[in-house]
């Protein structure tokens, strides 16, 4: 299974292209996981414009990003939120996508996660997020996970500081693993090993 990662965020030491880093190296362990991370400063794109489109054509930026998504099985996306809603350069990315036909996101099985510096760990913000998605006909993974106060929570590893985050982050991401392969043949050991890990966790009573 392939699995693409990414924050859309542009910002050097932002929270959640560390929190992305972390959910990386979680997949990356999981077997029969390819696991891409790359930085949104990879994909660069201009606010769109109806008229640049007209005379330029999509951009490379979007066209590279709608191809990392288009290989993907499954997308883990961090973000944040912007006065309690989806960050511009996000709903952006996501305007600029849905202008290629195909649309890339279509069908894509995709888990939000997201770190902010404010009380609500970006949930208002990444509820938001869910629309658009919605729209393109992507399948946002109903739970989500969140670091609140992220000024606080990493060490100078970039590391969570609290174990028990950690724990709930590796568990969303194994549920959404297990949930995005599903419907698909050819994870069979992925899944068996996710029932194991499961009754290892909570043994059958
Ligand atoms: C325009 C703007 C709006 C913001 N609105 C919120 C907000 O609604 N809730 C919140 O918790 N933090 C808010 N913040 C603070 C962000 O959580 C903080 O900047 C965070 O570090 C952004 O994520 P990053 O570290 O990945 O860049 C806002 C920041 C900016 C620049």
């Amino acid at each position: 299974m392939k699995i693409f990662l990414f924050a859309p965020v542009l910002r050097h030491g932002s929270f959640n292209k560390k929190l992305i880093r972390i959910a990386h190296e979680i997949v990356s362990n999981f077997p029969e996981v390819q696991a891409e991370l790359h930085e949104f400063n990879e994909f660069p794109m201009p606010v769109y414009d109806g008229d640049l489109e007209t005379t330029e054509g999509i951009p490379d930026g979007v066209k590279s990003l709608a191809k990392k998504i288009s290989e993907a099985d499954a997308i883990i996306i961090s973000s944040p939120e912007y006065n309690g809603s989806m960050p511009g350069p996000f709903k952006n990315a996501v305007d600029w996508l849905s202008r290629l036909n195909p649309v890339p996101l279509e069908g894509k099985q995709i888990c939000l996660i997201g770190a902010s510096q404010g009380y609500f760990a970006a949930i208002k913000g990444n509820f938001h997020s869910r629309v658009p998605l919605h729209v393109l006909k992507a399948y946002v993974y109903p739970d989500y996970f969140g670091v609140a106060y992220a000024q606080k929570a990493f060490d100078e590893k970039d590391q969570l500081k609290d174990p028990k985050q950690k724990e709930l982050l590796q568990n969303l991401l194994q549920n959404f693993i297990h949930y995005a392969s599903r419907t698909e043949t050819p994870f069979d050991r992925l899944n068996e090993f996710f029932e194991e890990q499961k009754h290892q966790q909570h043994p059958p009573q």
